[in-house]
């Protein structure tokens, strides 16, 4: 059977900062959610993680359906009611447009859907994080998709020999996104040095090799900034991961995870801090708006979910995430001075340009001596 998995997300206000939702706003978007289940969805489940809410459906209405997409948009305008009855901060923060026009992209939510022919136990992950850029996922997706010392099944899994397709896209492109579709492991060097780049070069989408039909990852790639003009919080992704059998097992996305990257987000988004694994449903907090990222197991059957596993609450990740709060930690202890903070090109906040234009008036060019 033929399901398409679509992860729909947005801020619409949370409770004394950029915390967590109100459970009066989560109650609001479950509700629109679940008057479609049995309807136009399959199944469906809310969740957050700090201020995000994540809407999960399946379903049998193809990528980008308008329905599908509508309900979304109704759900975080139901949302936004809520969050502005209660003055939540942020209210209807990533809706960026006042209309609905067919489809949620452009309009300020994040967008990670893929149609798949299920799996007889078809195993899915879905990733969320706050705090930080869609290129968060570049270096964990890199590791678990394209480099043995992580991913042992690329050696151990007749499978996975032939490796992956990455489709990259490039989010900052002057006339528009442009994508660039590259074979690994023929063109891992290439990869690598477009990945690096986790603000403009973005993994859009992973294919099996083996099964060239088969989409392994899909992944949001909305940069607010580019459609607002301005700051509007961070772009916080989603991405739905298949998992298990032709592709990297649940367990090969841990050790990826586990080496806490450092990334773009934190405070007011403009600082590099190791990307946190975290239960799902963990506000944000004072620990400087740490970037964070939760993972949710499910199985599917004819597009019910059985799930989720919350795949980054057990014990073992623990001590994992003393060591990256660590490293967190001695990072923000130089402040303001990068890497600590982000260099102006990437620092979404324009109080740093509007002083230096006011100094630029006070520079003066040294004579020459001749
Ligand atoms: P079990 O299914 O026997 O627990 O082992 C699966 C496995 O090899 C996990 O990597
Ligand atoms: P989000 O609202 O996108 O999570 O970002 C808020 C922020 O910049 C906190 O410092
Ligand atoms: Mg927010
Ligand atoms: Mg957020
Ligand atoms: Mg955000
Ligand atoms: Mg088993």
């Amino acid at each position: 059977m033929e399901v398409t998995v679509s992860v729909i997300k947005a801020d619409v206000g949370s409770v004394g900062g950029h915390t967590r939702p109100s459970d009066e706003l989560l109650a609001a978007v479950q509700q629109r959610v679940e008057a479609e289940r049995g309807g136009l969805l399959l199944d469906a489940r809310v969740f957050y993680c700090g201020d995000d809410i994540s809407i999960l459906m399946t379903h049998q209405r193809g990528l980008g359906d308008e329905a599908i997409h509508g309900l979304a948009w109704e759900a975080f305008r139901a949302g936004t009611e809520v969050a502005q009855r209660q003055g939540l901060y942020g209210a209807g923060q990533d809706l960026l447009k006042d209309a609905f026009s067919g489809n949620v992209r452009g309009l300020g939510p994040q967008v990670a859907e893929l149609t798949l022919r299920e799996r007889p136990n078809e195993a899915l992950m879905i990733l969320a994080a706050d705090k930080t850029e869609p290129g968060a996922f570049n270096l964990p997706l890199y590791l678990a998709f394209a480099d043995p010392m992580y991913s042992p099944g690329l050696l151990l899994s007749e499978e996975l020999h032939a490796g992956f397709r990455f489709v990259i896209m490039d989010v900052e492109h002057t006339e528009g996104d442009r994508s660039i579709t590259l074979d690994a492991p023929e063109r891992l060097y290439d990869i690598a040095a477009l990945l690096r780049d986790t603000h403009r070069y973005v993994i859009a989408g992973i294919w099996s090799r083996k099964y060239p039909d088969e989409q392994a990852a899909a992944v949001s790639t909305t940069r607010l900034r580019q459609i607002a003009g301005r700051y509007v919080g961070k772009d916080d992704p989603v991405a739905i991961v298949r998992v298990q059998k032709i592709f990297p097992a649940t367990e090969e996305f841990g050790p990826p995870f586990a080496l806490g990257a450092f990334v773009a987000g934190d405070t007011r988004g403009s600082h590099n801090l190791p990307l946190l694994p975290v239960p799902v449903n963990t506000p944000a907090s004072t620990f400087f708006c740490h970037p964070m990222v939760t993972a949710l197991g499910f199985s599917m059957h004819e597009g019910r979910l059985t799930g989720p596993v919350d795949l980054f609450a057990d014990p073992v990740w623990e001590p994992i995430r003393h060591r990256i709060v660590a490293k967190a930690v001695a990072m923000r202890q130089q402040g303001f001075f990068q890497p600590a903070m982000l260099p102006i090109s990437e620092l979404e906040y324009g109080g740093i340009t509007a002083r230096l234009q006011r100094l630029d008036a006070e520079f003066r060019v040294e004579a020459t001596g001749d």
